[in-house]
């Protein structure tokens, strides 16, 4: 797992194989705007979407048989690209931007993000399941959601992300290439390659007793994260307080966090107050990532099932009750890419 560098548009020239042939209707050199492009390989958008197939048939204007046997109306129909207003209009859709999930190690970041991806069907039942029986084989039953990023032999076996994991994803109002940062310290070069190409951030921490203390304090990667993204040009951060299922949903808990983090992000990190966002949250049962529990329909993990989950569910209904805001999917929807020079 790496960082993939953007891919460069193919500009494809006319192929003439038997089963997919395009052809320019004029000899001369189309202008540059109008040459057949590869959309799904320039990363527009769901490849749904972005694969447009050459038409066939336009009006056929001559019976002349191809090499091929094929007629030339049959060659002659290329589909061209306006390649400036193609972009212009999908770029006036949805914004795209560059997203790091950046946190101390253990924090959930990969968790999180795997389940949101789940969450968005952009990962299917049927995945995570499999991820499920082979995380359990080896011992790791509740890095099922994890390993939708952490995909190397050796990350899945230590349980921890060591590699940047890329993929995309969308909300209703934004595309997102999404950055899954590796929190154990070793592998902070990854971690600042990776931040380094972030518009916006996603903070992940862990408001388990001890454990937001062990990631705040010195040693911790909390603090290292957040002043790196912040000279690395990161101006807008979503701090997600996660394993809020551990603390039985603690309002205490995380506004006691949310506090401390504030002060240290806006005073020390010279983050702008406006730009934080704090949400509570669990990437394991999934709560507020997508939508809240409500009655007959909770959030429990959905494909993961564990004794674990199945008790916090059973009382997130009563003790989370006093979160009324908005949920990580509609605060990410809302941000925008800063400028650029
Ligand atoms: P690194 O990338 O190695 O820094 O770790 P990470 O921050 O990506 O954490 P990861 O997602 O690998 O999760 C670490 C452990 O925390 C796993 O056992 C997860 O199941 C667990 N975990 C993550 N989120 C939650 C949560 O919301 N609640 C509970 N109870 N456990 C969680
Ligand atoms: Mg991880």
């Amino acid at each position: 797992m790496c960082i993939a560098p953007s891919k460069p548009s193919t500009l494809s020239t006319p192929q003439h194989h038997d089963d997919d042939i395009v052809e320019f209707l004029d000899d001369d050199e189309p202008p540059a705007s109008q040459l057949t492009f590869d959309l799904a390989a320039m990363n527009f958008g769901s490849p749904a979407k972005a694969a447009i197939k050459p038409v066939k048939s336009l009006a056929p204007s001559s019976s002349a048989k191809s090499p091929t046997g094929r007629t030339k109306s049959t060659l002659r129909a290329g589909k061209r690209i306006d390649v400036v207003s193609e972009y212009q209009k999908r770029s006036a859709e949805k914004e795209s931007l560059n997203l790091v999930v950046i946190g101390h190690v253990d924090a959930g970041k990969s968790t999180l993000m795997g389940h949101l991806l789940y969450l968005q069907g952009e990962v299917t039942e049927k995945v995570i399941r499999k991820h499920e029986r082979d995380a359990q084989r080896i011992g790791k039953g509740s890095f099922a959601f994890a390993w939708v990023l952490d995909e190397t032999g050796e990350e899945r076996e230590r349980g921890i992300t060591m590699d940047v994991g890329v993929t995309k994803f969308e909300t209703d109002h934004r595309r997102f290439t999404l950055l899954d940062a590796p929190g154990h310290r070793d592998f902070i070069p990854n971690m600042i390659s990776g931040t380094a190409q972030a518009d916006v951030a996603i903070l992940v921490i862990d408001a388990t007793t001890g454990e937001f203390e062990a990631g705040f304090l010195a040693n911790g990667q909390t603090k290292e994260h957040a002043l790196l993204a912040r000279s690395l040009g990161v101006q807008q951060l979503v701090i997600a307080i996660n394993k809020l299922d551990v603390v039985g949903w603690s309002e205490a808990r995380f506004l006691e966090i949310s506090e401390k983090l504030q002060e240290f992000l806006v005073k020390e990190a010279h983050f702008r107050e406006q730009n934080l966002t704090f949400i509570p949250c669990s990437g394991f049962t999934g709560e507020n990532l997508v939508r809240r529990s409500k009655k007959g329909s909770i959030c429990n993990g959905s494909a993961v099932s564990s004794a674990t989950v199945d008790a916090t569910v059973a009382r997130v209904l009563e003790e989370f009750e006093w979160y009324k805001g908005p949920t990580l999917i509609q605060t990410i929807d809302q941000l925008e890419a800063p400028p650029r020079a």
